[in-house]
């Protein structure tokens, strides 16, 4: 097969979030806080927590059952899977082989691929050149989290913030340009890999029970400052894929940007000079998913009926490492 002349396009979307809703009242009594202050500085009200039997490749199958269905695909069509994750099941094995098993996936590809907050965009992308091979005919692509196993919730600045979920998209080829990834850009900065960090867990400091005692393997985030790179780094890298793809900013029928703050999602949406009803917004419900956010938030667009065919949507994403990154998808 020879992909030139073709598009990689979404052909399914699924999500799935567990059924537990953790709200902010909730969290008034575990740590010194009000509904008040979590949701005028972050715009959150609840957000869902998975069951203790359930880790993220529970999670990732369930999103992963809804997108193929959606596709109108079988287990037996997928040959590249790839799991956006910073909260895999366990070290080894990769949580994406975990998936393949679970959903009975035959010959395929499976990897984890971790960029954090911006993981399902990086993956994207990484589908996306991998489906122009012409070496896979199609990629299931997750972006899945139970990021409150690394949520620490005897500290405010963080435990109000996080929850748990799964997103999923189905990539495939189809004939003809410019449907579909019209571009994607990614982006990272390791200088400031200090701001959003677990230090301990893995070979640097391995599992103790100092590291334990320590509460070092929750995450630990110097927000203010995360907040102010989050800005400027999202506005510019949507900014720069519009303009490099000669696409104006009034044509973007939904930008879906990372859920992680309110403030952060008005601040870009002003510069782009884009109204509220252009701007897709669900994190007062979930919080912030890290890679999660991204494919839920798309799913639930399409299915509100908020993108429709010939739509620009426009997906940007920030997150620890520090990762950021931009996706225009021109919907089929
Ligand atoms: O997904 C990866 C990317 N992550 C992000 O983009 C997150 C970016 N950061 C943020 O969203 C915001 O910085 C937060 C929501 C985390 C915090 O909002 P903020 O407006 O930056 O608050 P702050 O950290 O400057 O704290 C303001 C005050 C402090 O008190 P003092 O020092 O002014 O007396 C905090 O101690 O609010 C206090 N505070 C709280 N008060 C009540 C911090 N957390 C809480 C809390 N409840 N939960």
């Amino acid at each position: 097969m020879n992909p030139a002349g073709q598009s990689v396009v979404i052909l399914g979307t699924g999500a799935y979030v567990p059924e537990r809703i953790l709200t902010n009242d909730e969290l008034t009594r575990i740590v010194d806080t009000t509904d008040e202050w979590i949701l005028t500085r972050s715009g959150i009200r609840e957000r869902h927590v998975a069951a203790p039997d359930q880790a993220t490749s529970d999670l990732a199958v369930e999103a992963a059952r809804v997108a193929l269905a959606d596709a109108k695909l079988t287990p037996a069509d997928i040959d590249l899977l790839i799991i956006a994750t910073c909260t895999p099941d366990a070290p080894l094995p990769s949580t994406a082989t975990l998936v393949h098993q679970k959903l009975g996936l035959g010959a395929c590809a499976c990897f984890d691929l971790a960029a954090a907050c911006s993981g399902f965009l990086y993956s994207l992308e990484t589908a996306e050149a991998l489906l122009r091979t012409g070496r896979y005919r199609h990629a299931l692509v997750i972006g899945a989290e139970k990021l409150t196993s690394l949520t620490d919730y005897q500290d405010r600045t963080t435990c109000i913030l996080f929850g748990d979920g799964a997103g999923a998209v189905v990539l495939g080829l189809q004939p003809g340009a410019g449907t579909g990834i019209v571009g994607t850009k990614l982006y990272a900065d390791g200088s400031a890999s200090d701001l959003i960090k677990v230090t301990a867990g893995g070979s640097r400091r391995p599992p103790s029970a100092e590291s334990v005692a320590q509460r070092e393997h929750f995450i630990q985030m110097r927000g203010k400052e995360v907040f102010k790179l989050a800005v400027t780094a999202m506005q510019d890298a949507a900014i720069e894929l519009l303009e490099k793809n000669g696409v104006a900013p009034d044509q973007v029928k939904l930008l879906i940007p990372h859920q992680a703050n309110q403030r952060i999602i008005d601040a870009i949406a002003q510069r782009m000079k884009l109204p509220a009803d252009r701007v897709f917004m669900n994190l007062e419900r979930y919080g912030n998913t890290s890679a999660a956010s991204i494919p839920i938030a798309l799913d639930e667009a399409r299915r509100s009926g908020r993108i429709v065919s010939g739509d620009y949507v426009l997906l940007v994403a920030f997150g620890a490492g520090l990762t950021w990154a931009s996706a225009l998808i021109r919907w089929i």
